[in-house]
């Protein structure tokens, strides 16, 4: 006999799960029927709001395993010697998209991993690009806004898109980029990761280097056409999700090598422009890729909702050893994903299964919205005489110099340099494909003006490269 009973979420027993209560056979449904109400409430609350951006995601666990020495360059715990692992959760996803959106879409891709440090959770949230459209955090509302739907149509609309760039000549490079091949990669698997902005390392003597992360897939980068991008939106919008679950299913596990480019503090300092500035990459010929270790996707998520919509990944989640940097649109996400998570997911956020860190969590933070794990005893605060919470030298963030006016600055004008040396390691073919990719979408703009500006900053960057858009588009600059 099946005893795996339905229950109400009280666990009594449901005696009938297919006819409501009602008063005599043809009477009126009645109110003592708590199953129902029960039932038909919870189900209208069964959504959360979607993530502002990056909606529509996969996620996947997995393991992170240390394959060169870099202690002497950090003392993260889960960094600390060759061999060590880590469990990790990755969330791979859209940016632009709803969750129901296609995954074939040309957009940038999230890649955002937890690491379950013993020393808690550390979170690298960042792209399959190197760099981003914006320096400044004050602008990612109105980006986003220009990448999401009109309000007045409910629209995408490429007239928004087209003008705030074409006014944000910041954004050329990612722009570039995200027009090219790579501007729609085959599957989650076949695509680099990166940290984007630069971080602090600190070592055991209290020695700083900053650092870029490059996760390169081992896969192979691949990347889908236009048009076929097109037809697998139509056939199938979950082609991305579909596709990592069943390699991982098949046991065909993905994996990335993770290299760091590792700059000097003092040396850092001297190139501010280029580091703290998310639009900008560091050179691999003066700072190579030095690897760090192996990351791979082995376990599939059991319950979408639980492990994938309500993981909450934030670049604020350090550990000892590993620090931000002054860069400023890193220093505004600082803000936005705590505060994301406590309104989307809620207060208590942290303490899911997903998000909840290895380590012993021990804060005098309690209460609030489904609060389940309030420190036991009566010590709710610090300091205290009895033997509760104590401070933790190694964990003090490190010090460094900081002197200058208060102001709003705006840095560094060159915006053309690289976007133009990216145009040139690209081959004749793929300089035909990112300037077609560009012309289908800066076609569907009306406005004269936003198109002239925005080829003008194709020129600054190449003249080739403004002629060949000028020319597909029939434009005379
Ligand atoms: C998600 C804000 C720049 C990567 C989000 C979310 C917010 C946000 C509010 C939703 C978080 C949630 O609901 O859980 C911002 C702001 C930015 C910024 C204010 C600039 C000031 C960036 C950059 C990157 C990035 C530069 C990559 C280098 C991501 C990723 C997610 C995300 C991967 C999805 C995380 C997940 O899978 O849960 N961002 N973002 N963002 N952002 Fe950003």
């Amino acid at each position: 006999m099946n005893e795996n009973y339905l229950t109400t979420s009280h666990g009594a027993h449901v005696g009938d799960n297919q006819n409501s209560l009602t008063a005599g056979e043809f009477g009126p449904v009645l109110i003592q029927d708590v199953h129902l109400l029960e039932k038909l409430a919870h189900f209208n609350r069964e959504r959360v709001p979607e993530r502002v951006v990056h909606a529509k995601g996969a996620g996947a666990h997995g393991v992170f395993k240390v394959t060169n020495d870099v202690s002497h360059y950090t003392k993260a715990n889960f960094l600390s010697e060759v061999g060590k692992e880590t469990d990790m959760f990755i969330r791979l996803s859209t940016v632009a998209g709803e969750l129901g959106a296609a995954d074939t879409l040309r957009d940038p891709r999230g890649f955002a991993i937890k690491f379950y440090t013993e020393e808690g959770n550390y979170d690298l949230v960042g792209n399959n690009t190197p760099i981003f459209f914006i320096r400044d955090p004050l602008k990612f509302p109105d980006f986003i806004h220009t990448q999401k739907r009109d309000p007045r149509t409910h629209l995408k609309s490429p007239t928004a898109m087209w003008d705030f760039w074409s006014l944000s000549p910041e954004s050329l490079h990612q722009v570039t980029i995200l027009m090219s091949d790579r501007g729609i990669p085959a599957t989650f698997r076949h695509m680099h990761g990166y940290g984007s902005h630069t971080y602090t390392w600190i070592n055991q003597t209290g020695e700083k280097y900053f650092i870029k992360y490059h996760f390169r897939t081992n896969q192979g980068v691949k990347n889908l056409d236009s048009s076929l991008a097109a037809k697998l939106a139509g056939e199938n919008p979950d082609y991305h999700i579909e596709d990592l679950s069943n390699a991982i299913e098949h046991g065909d596990f993905p994996s990335w090598t993770l290299y760091v480019q590792i700059i000097p503090f003092e040396e850092g300092l001297n190139m501010k422009e280029t580091l703290f500035d998310v639009t900008k990459t560091v050179s691999q010929k003066t700072y190579p890729l030095v690897e760090v270790g192996i990351m791979t996707l082995n376990r599939n998520p059991e319950n979408y909702f639980s492990e994938v919509e309500q993981a909450t990944f934030s670049p604020g989640n350090t550990v000892p050893g590993i620090d931000v940097s002054p860069d400023k649109l890193l220093q505004g996400r600082l803000f936005a994903y705590g505060d994301a998570h406590r309104y989307r997911v809620g207060a208590n956020s942290a303490q899911l299964p997903i998000n909840a860190p290895k380590a012993t969590v021990h804060n005098h933070q309690q209460d609030g919205s489904m609060a389940y794990k309030n420190v036991n005893g009566s010590i709710n605060y610090e300091p205290n005489s009895f033997d509760g919470t104590v401070e933790d030298e190694q964990a003090k963030s490190t010090n460094y110099k900081v002197t200058g006016e208060v102001g709003n600055y705006s840095y560094n004008d060159d915006f053309y340099t690289q976007p133009g040396l990216l145009y040139n390691i690209f081959s004749e073919e793929e300089k035909e494909r990112l300037t077609d990719n560009i012309v289908a979408s800066l076609s569907l703009v009306e406005n004269e003006e936003i198109k002239k500006r925005q080829v003008e900053q194709f020129y600054k960057a190449d003249k080739d490269y403004g002629e060949r858009v000028a020319k597909k588009l029939n434009l005379k600059i």
